[in-house]
């Protein structure tokens, strides 16, 4: 079975992984790969493609800037799933939909995103996760200044990546059925204890109280997910402790 996994960085590589895991043929499209989902030749350039996983991502806070780059990427792989027939993988946020944290950009894009999915993806599965035990070292680069990293207060359940890429190759490969899949790890912690454990020193963190609405959101447990949801891999100490062996 080939499939496109667009987008690349940390998921694609992890996707790929599980992918190849599962008997499939993926292939990596990503600018790094010489593909880029905004230029108008994107939807041909996965034409042979029997699913196509989206994975893309840009990291802003701005509404305006996620909203158009989550769009312009969903419409052309939903234009290209429509004209082969493709199945369309789209990588998701658990709770990122809720009220009280759209006035976040990057969650209100990720929101229009998924909006956009269901209007134009016919065969569309949608698998949310929660915040990645990556994304303390994530939130770290995109959060440096000089020798400090912001750290902004977020309760969180956050999963292996790798648990993830698993149930994206399980519904990519009909192991798993269905239009919708939400994973969680299996416990909950904040960023700031995740970040904190992290054996890399090249930065400072410092604690970062976000004022508004959402940054109350962050902080209050809205972004954990409801009790019943499928939980998957390590605990984070385990998977830091695989790490470092
Ligand atoms: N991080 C988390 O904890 C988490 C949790 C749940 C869901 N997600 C979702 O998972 C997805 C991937 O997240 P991520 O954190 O891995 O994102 P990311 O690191 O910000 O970006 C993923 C990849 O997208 C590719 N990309 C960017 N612009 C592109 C373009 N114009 N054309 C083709 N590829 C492009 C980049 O590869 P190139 O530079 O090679 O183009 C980049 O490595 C996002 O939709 C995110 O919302 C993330």
């Amino acid at each position: 079975m080939r499939v496109a996994v667009v987008g690349g960085g940390a998921s694609g590589t992890a996707i790929h992984r599980a992918l190849t895991e599962h008997g499939a043929k993926p292939e990596l499209f990503s600018r790094t790969t010489g593909f880029d989902v905004l230029r108008d030749d994107a939807p041909a350039r996965l034409a042979e493609a029997e699913v196509i996983v989206e994975a893309t991502g840009r990291f802003t806070i701005s509404r305006r800037a996620a909203t158009e780059f989550f769009t312009r990427s969903t419409r052309a792989v939903a234009a290209a799933a429509r004209a082969s027939g493709a199945r369309h993988i789209l990588l998701s946020i658990v709770n990122g939909d809720l009220p009280q944290v759209q006035g976040y950009g990057y969650l209100a894009g990720k929101t229009a995103q998924e909006r956009v999915a269901r209007q134009e993806s016919p065969n569309l599965t949608i698998v949310r996760s929660t915040q990645w035990f990556e994304f303390a070292g994530q939130n770290i680069d995109r959060m440096k200044i000089g020798p400090i990293a912001l750290v902004p207060a977020m309760t969180i359940q956050p999963v292996a990546l790798d648990a993830v890429a698993d149930v994206i190759a399980d519904a990519a490969t009909g192991v798993r059925t269905g239009a919708l899949h939400e994973v969680a790890g299996p416990e909950a912690t904040t960023l700031w204890d995740m970040t904190t454990q992290l054996s890399d020193k090249r930065v400072t963190p410092i604690p970062l109280r976000i004022p508004s609405r959402y940054g109350r959101a962050f902080r209050d447990g809205t972004l954990l997910p409801a009790p019943g949801i499928e939980v998957a891999g390590p605990r984070y100490t385990e998977w830091l402790n695989a790490r470092s062996a």
